[in-house]
């Protein structure tokens, strides 16, 4: 099997690292510093088509493919992570489920500017008791006439402070286990949401994480995401798509890595040479620079396997897994190379480490990626 970029792909590759070298570049170390939200950097994201990168044109999307996906989310983590997951949420995890699963009614109302990137989407799946075990959320849900009326507590939202627009999962009736939870799109304006504790992170620090409290919280019965029974199927057919997203993401910190180490290791002389002149080094090179290919053929394949209809959902845990570590790995590697400089916040190697660290954790924990692997194996 060969693989060739297209014109396209090529073209939105050079769009993203034109946009992430001007307009992401300059200033990620102080956003980070300051944990301060892109907001001029996202307007510009959604200008260029970057937040519905993948929805068909008639809701106002680009039309393209998953590796085009994948691609975009590579080229902005490449410099900057935060921007990455803060795309990569609304791309996979807000306007992937709506345009798959939602009425007409709420795409026009709800998908269109989101894909548009006139407005900012988050998922509301986690709880504080919930996490890798997803199905046992607490949030209920409870039909009143025409209304759903939402309460509860969601916890590490992405986009959460940020969003427009809320993807909720909550259930309609405990004792059905995942059978009961339902898929809810609520506004950020509702008078029965608020915003919770926003989280002061280790890394991602100018993407916002927060919690969401839902407080009595109606909305119209037409703001349900597809048939009631399948809510929890929704949640992980959409985090299928997510994982190649944050797949893609750890592959773009890794690259930023590498590079970063390849120059230095030109540049730095000791011993009366380059340090790149030495085995010791060429050896942590040339393993970051094999990791990450083998990782990007794996985005790729789970990318190809979706585009093509094919099931992926083992494909998306692989590559998430394998590329998160190649992540951690090529960021490690990177301080190393740098030495006393790299654990100094005068180079981006140390942001790029602890950037990584994220990306074995949502999304489904590395551990959740192998379970999810096995059954495959076994079944
Ligand atoms: N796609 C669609 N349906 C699926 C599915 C998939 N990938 N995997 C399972 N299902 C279906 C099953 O077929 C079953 O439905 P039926 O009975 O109708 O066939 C139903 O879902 C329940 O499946 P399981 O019994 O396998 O469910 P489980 O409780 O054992 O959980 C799990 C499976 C893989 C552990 C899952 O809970 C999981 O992925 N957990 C991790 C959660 C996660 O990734 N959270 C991330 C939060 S969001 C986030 O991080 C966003 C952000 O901020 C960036």
């Amino acid at each position: 099997m060969d693989f060739q970029y297209t014109e396209e792909q090529l073209m939105l590759r050079q769009t993203v690292r034109d946009f992430a070298e001007q307009e992401l570049a300059k200033d990620a170390r102080e956003r980070d510093a300051e944990e301060r939200f892109p907001t001029e950097q996202v307007k510009k994201m959604g200008e260029l088509g970057f937040m519905g990168i993948q929805v068909d044109p008639k809701y106002g999307g680009g039309g393209m493919d998953t590796v085009a996906y994948a691609i975009l989310i590579e080229e902005l983590s490449r410099v900057d992570a935060s921007a990455g997951v803060i795309c990569s949420v609304n791309n996979s995890l807000v306007c992937y489920g709506l345009e798959k699963f939602a009425s007409e009614e709420i795409k026009q109302k709800y998908l269109v500017p989101l894909a548009k990137g006139e407005k900012l989407g988050s998922f509301c799946l986690s709880e504080p008791g919930s996490g890798s075990d997803a199905s046992a959320l607490k949030t209920t849900v409870v039909r009143d006439g025409d209304e759903w009326v939402i309460n509860g507590t969601k916890n590490f939202i992405t986009n959460g402070v940020h969003a427009d627009v809320y993807i909720v999962f909550a259930t309609e009736d405990p004792s059905k286990g995942y059978k009961g939870v339902r898929c809810i799109v609520v506004d950020r304006d509702n008078p029965g949401v608020k915003i919770g504790k926003k989280e002061k992170k280790l890394g991602i620090r100018s993407s916002d994480t927060a919690s969401i409290i839902f407080e009595d919280c109606r909305v119209p019965v037409s703001n349900l995401v597809g048939e009631p029974e399948k809510g929890f199927r929704i949640a992980l057919t959409i985090l299928d798509c997510g994982r190649i997203g944050i797949a893609a993401q750890a592959m773009g910190i890794a690259v930023g890595a590498f590079e970063a180490a390849v120059k230095y290791a030109k540049e730095r002389e000791q011993f009366g040479r380059p340090i790149a002149r030495f085995q010791a080094i060429q050896f942590m090179l040339a393993e970051m620079d094999t990791r990450i290919h083998a990782a990007r053929w794996l985005i790729y394949h789970a990318a190809n396997l979706k585009d093509r209809g094919e099931p992926y959902e083992a494909a998306a845990s692989r590559a998430k897994l394998y590329a998160s570590e190649t992540a951690m790995f090529c960021a490690d590697r990177a301080v190393q190379i740098h030495g006393g400089y790299g654990y100094t916040k005068d180079y981006p190697v140390e942001r790029f480490l602890r950037d990584a660290k994220i990306t074995e954790i949502y999304e489904g924990t590395s551990e959740i990626q192998k379970l999810v692997i096995a059954r495959h194996v076994l079944k």
